[in-house]
């Protein structure tokens, strides 16, 4: 089996997820190698490692750069505290202001409040770093890499993190809001209020891309070991709860060949392990891809795996 309807034109973003060391980096730009033969694609790391780079061998970092030699095809590392940093100093003012006029801290406290990290924020700058991209339109397909599990989970949870902020921040303006109608009779609109919206606003378009199956496609990877289907199991699980549904999975490092005697051990071995999977996921496109002699790094190497994610291995 090969992976299927990735070329659909509604759908736009594509994120891969699984264990560490399971293959997620490789899987992600050979997807992208593939779609970039037929749309304008750009490949999105946000795994704070940025492997991209490494095995692209091109520097990247935060900001769009064309990989060479492969035309349609750019990348970009997000680096979530440069994002945040970026948030930060693009919303200085009505920051401040919120916590100005909503609560007793001074100046100074003012400040150091804002050199504060506020938990979670990193992935909500990634994803709203992702989500300004696609809203751009300047191209058809986002491929989207992760970091082991725990931190795609993050990534997909955190419009919720930054809602129970937003209600938060709310809470504090409605009694700053009171408190003005009550002295003055009459309020105005703000900024702040302005910003808040916006905020709000930026939530729901996450979560309404992350739930649309037609836009959003979530590709966990996974190899035939007993830890990673476990964690595989409990990656579909909670993605569940935010109503994202896997149709298809990367089963990574088959062994295929049963020329050796080690290559026999490790093909017996991953049997049960392959057929755990099949009972598992009953109704997930399995998509299997062999180990290979050497690391994937470099163009050549990627279009390998490429033919193995997408034409069963077979020559075009
Ligand atoms: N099918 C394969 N055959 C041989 N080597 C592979 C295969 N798939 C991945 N690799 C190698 O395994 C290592 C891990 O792969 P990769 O970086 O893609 O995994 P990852 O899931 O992104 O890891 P991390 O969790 O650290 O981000 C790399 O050295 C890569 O070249
Ligand atoms: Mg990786």
């Amino acid at each position: 089996m090969a992976l299927t309807g990735l070329e659909n034109n509604d759908l736009k973003l594509i994120i891969f997820g699984g264990k560490g060391g399971v293959g997620k980096t490789s899987c992600a730009i050979a997807t992208a190698l593939s779609l970039s033969e037929k749309f304008k694609t750009l490949l999105i790391s946000t795994d704070p490692a940025h492997s991209v780079s490494d095995c692209l061998e091109l520097q990247i970092g935060f900001k769009v750069v064309k990989v060479e030699g492969i035309p349609n095809l750019s990348a970009i590392e997000v680096v979530a505290d440069e994002a945040l940093s970026v948030f930060k100093t693009d919303h200085y003012n009505e920051l401040k202001k919120l916590l100005a006029t909503s609560t007793n801290l001074d100046g100074e406290d003012i400040e150091d409040m804002l050199t504060l990290s506020i938990p979670g924020i990193d992935e909500i700058m990634s994803f709203k770093t992702i989500i300004d991209f696609i809203e751009e339109g300047q191209y058809d397909k986002f491929v989207v890499d992760t970091a082991p599990t725990g931190h795609a989970l993050r990534l997909i949870s955190s419009p919720k993190l930054l809602d129970a902020w937003i209600k938060v921040a709310a809470k504090m303006r409605w009694k700053y809001r009171y408190m003005i109608t009550s002295f003055s009779g009459s309020y105005q609109v703000d900024d702040v209020d302005a910003f808040l919206l916006s905020l709000k606003k930026t939530v729901k378009r996450i979560e309404n891309i992350l739930r649309d199956q037609t836009r959003c496609e979530f590709i966990p990877v996974c190899i035939p070991e007993a830890m990673a289907i476990l964690e595989t199991e409990r990656l579909l699980h909670d993605l569940g709860k935010s109503e994202i549904i896997p149709l298809q999975i990367i089963v990574n490092n088959v062994m295929v060949s049963e020329d050796c005697s080690f290559c026999k051990l490790r093909k017996d071995g991953q049997k049960k392990y392959i057929q755990q999977l099949e009972h598992i996921f009953t109704d997930i496109n399995k998509v299997q891809v062999p180990v290979f002699a050497e690391e994937i790094k470099g163009v050549t190497q990627l279009k390998k795996l490429k033919k193995f994610l997408f034409e069963d291995g077979k020559e075009r």
